[in-house]
């Protein structure tokens, strides 16, 4: 098979892809790139956030049409698009960043409901599902509770059960999104381990990730995408983190750059003796101006309670907290923002963004104040306030009125499709 630009697929490839476009609107988020998959073997694809390795994905697994020209050879067969049924029926299966999973269902009903809905009869087999998440789950080395609601486990745990899921659809290929983002260490270790089982079977996995040592640690070659651009692949022998970050920025950056000891700036959070029992107890520190604090500990041990209460939703029951030199004491969020106290939720995507409004709307949500004159919201003061920080922080994006969901790194999940979501299967 050729295409266009005389690039030939390469035959032992369990999945080859040539010549892929995607825009959306004004942004061109993949420009004529190739992308190759050997059978079992486990591939990294990286690059900065937006440079469209999340399209890429959804380009394989039928949720995008990719512009024409495009060919893609899968198992023997070659499509000018894929289609969810075809991919999946193919055995294409995709761990999304937001794992896509029902928290209100069980963990055997999350694993096993694809392969047992839909068909005649149309009754539901509890104890066909049980087994079939159990023996799914035995793959990877796990026992899970199956008959537990999926919301009863922690985030390492859902994202085995997405897994899971996948090996129930008898995957010869698996799409891992940014899987170690929300996981500790010991957490991403067993992911990497069951990475590890599942190449050992057979099972070809491309792995998405920020962290670039365990993409050295896991794969064995690497794609990287720069502004929807292909840079190239890599074999990941004799590779480096440092060789990896100027691929994907184009820059080349000095290692030796320290910090700068910012003990002359002036203290401007002064935390004394906070406690708030059973969460976190007798806690003191200081920052000062320009300083970057990194606050550490073990599952449950109290990091996202004692931010919450520095941000006034939750109330600490003795200690107590200065800012620039005054004593204060939040009992609303909203009394902390007007004293300047910003706070990121770890989970951004439920808790952090509001999905279906704007960009522009999700941006000044927090500081309408700024954008008020004379008691009223100011339209085109909060079009220069957005274009100001969309600039700043060199953010790619379509309109200011555009979803925030449009943006990378947000939902994967098919209902933003712009060729119109259809389900799998109708029941
Ligand atoms: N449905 C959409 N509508 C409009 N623009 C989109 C849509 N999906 C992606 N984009 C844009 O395409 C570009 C590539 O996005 P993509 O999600 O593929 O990036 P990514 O490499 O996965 O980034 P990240 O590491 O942040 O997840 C971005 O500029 C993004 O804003
Ligand atoms: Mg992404």
């Amino acid at each position: 098979m050729t295409d266009p630009s005389g690039e030939k697929a390469d035959a032992r490839a369990l999945l080859s892809l040539r010549n892929i476009n995607m825009t959306f609107g004004g942004v061109k988020a993949l420009k004529n790139v190739s992308f190759d998959v050997m059978p079992g073997e486990v591939h990294c694809l990286a690059g900065e956030n937006g440079s469209g390795k999340s399209t890429l994905i959804k380009i394989i697994t039928g949720v995008y049409r990719p512009a024409s020209g495009a060919v893609i050879d899968y198992d023997g067969q070659t499509y000018s698009h894929m289609s969810p049924v075809t991919a999946q029926n193919g055995g294409i299966q995709v761990i999304w960043q937001d794992l896509a999973l029902f928290p209100e269902m069980t963990v055997a009903e999350n694993i096993a409901f694809q392969t047992l809905l839909g068909r005649w009869p149309r009754f539901v087999n509890y104890g066909r599902m049980r087994e079939t998440a159990i023996r799914a789950l035995k793959r990877l080395g796990v026992t899970l509770d199956v008959d537990l609601p999926l919301k009863e486990f922690p985030i390492a745990q859902r994202q085995i059960v997405a897994i899971a899921r996948a090996l129930v659809g008898e995957a010869k290929i698996v799409f891992m999104d940014e899987p170690t983002a929300s996981l500790t260490q010991s957490e991403t270790d067993h992911l990497l381990d069951i990475v590890r089982t599942l190449s050992a079977s057979g099972v070809a996995v491309v792995f998405v990730s920020h962290r670039l040592a365990e993409v050295l640690e896991i794969s064995s070659r690497l794609t990287v995408l720069r502004d929807g651009g292909l840079v190239g692949v890599y074999s990941t022998e004799g590779m480096t983190q440092s060789r990896i970050t100027e691929l994907m920025t184009g820059r080349t950056f000095d290692q030796h750059v320290r910090a700068q000891p910012k003990d002359a700036n002036p203290v401007v959070l002064e935390v004394k003796n906070l406690t708030r029992p059973g969460q976190f107890e007798d806690v003191s520190f200081t920052v000062r101006r320009g300083e970057t604090l990194g606050i550490t500990g073990l599952l449950g041990a109290g990091r996202t309670e004692l931010a919450l209460s520095l941000f006034g939703m939750l109330k600490p029951h003795s200690g107590e907290v200065v800012l620039d030199g005054k004593p204060v004491r939040f009992s609303t969020n909203r009394e902390a923002i007007e004293a300047g106290v910003a706070y990121l939720s770890e989970d951004r995507l439920s808790l952090g963004l509001i999905q279906p409004q704007s960009i522009a709307d999700n941006l000044v949500i927090a500081s309408l104040d700024g954008i008020r004159t004379n008691g009223l919201l100011s339209d085109e003061r909060k079009r220069q306030l957005v274009a100001q920080w969309v600039a700043d922080l060199g953010v790619k994006i379509g309109k200011q009125s555009d979803a925030i969901s449009t943006l990378s790194g947000a939902i994967s999940s098919a209902s933003q499709s712009p060729n119109g979501w259809r389900p799998i299967r109708n029941f």
